[in-house]
């Protein structure tokens, strides 16, 4: 069992600003029921139970930030039951608060860190796993701290259904070339691309966000990387 006290922390805060009124009664009112917590008796968790209605698919979002994708994602995919990871507390009331806004009830919430979850998902649970804009921690001492290594590509392996989507994008190129590299060499991924215009072009299903806006001011282009689970 993994241990908070024993993993290298990867994100920066879990809390920022005191919340606007608006986010916190948000947070109020949908933690309760979209709030993931482990069965005390250290039971597995099939991710398809943890919605109130029959989900066609289980999808996952890594760091979701203030959760504009997963947002995005679960208005178009009402049947889909999305999962999003998230430990920094204004990014989760700030997801709560377009969940409220929407009338969403197709995601859960999983207010930590993704690898305490992970080993409590039943195997070959998940149908698409996103990972966009990871922290991109540039120094050469910090590069453990990315999400991308090869015992988190073991353990979303474990999770994907064969024939499943990991699509990740960053507008870092270090980070880009670190997540192609790690994960083009994990014998569980392969990489979709055939040209050039398949990792520059964003996904037909994806907004814009704010890092490629970002990226492109200051002469950095957003790759999309799409692998499939084997
Ligand atoms: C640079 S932000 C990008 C947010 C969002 N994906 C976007 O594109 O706007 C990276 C996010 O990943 C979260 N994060 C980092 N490590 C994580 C982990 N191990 N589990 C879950 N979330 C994590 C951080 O808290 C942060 O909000």
């Amino acid at each position: 069992m993994i241990n908070e006290d024993e993993i290298i922390r990867y994100y920066g805060r879990r809390r920022g600003k005191a919340l606007r009124p608006d986010r916190q009664s948000a947070y109020d009112e949908i933690t309760p029921w979209a709030r993931i917590a482990l069965p005390e008796d250290g039971s597995m968790i099939d991710p398809r139970t943890l919605f109130d209605f029959p989900v066609k698919e289980v999808w996952l979002e890594i760091g979701f930030g203030n959760g504009e994708q997963l947002i995005h994602q679960a208005t178009h995919n009402p049947d889909i039951g999305m999962i999003g990871c998230e430990p920094f507390m204004n990014g989760v009331a700030g997801l709560c608060r377009d969940m409220r806004d929407h009338k969403l009830r197709n995601i859960r919430i999983w207010q930590d860190d993704v690898r305490l979850l992970m080993p409590r998902l039943t195997e070959k649970s998940i149908s698409r796993l996103f990972l966009l804009n990871s922290d991109p921690w540039p120094k050469t001492r910090h590069h453990r701290r990315r999400v991308v290594q090869t015992e988190n590509l073991d353990a979303f392996h474990r999770l994907l259904k064969p024939g499943a989507e990991f699509r990740l994008s960053s507008d870092v190129p270090s980070l880009n070339a670190w997540q192609l590299e790690k994960t083009f060499l994990h014998p569980g991924f392969e990489w979709l691309a055939n040209c050039a215009a398949d990792w520059r072009t964003r996904p037909a299903d994806m907004l814009g966000t704010r890092y490629q806006a970002k990226g492109l001011v200051q002469g950095r282009e957003t790759m999309f990387f799409n692998f499939k689970a084997r």
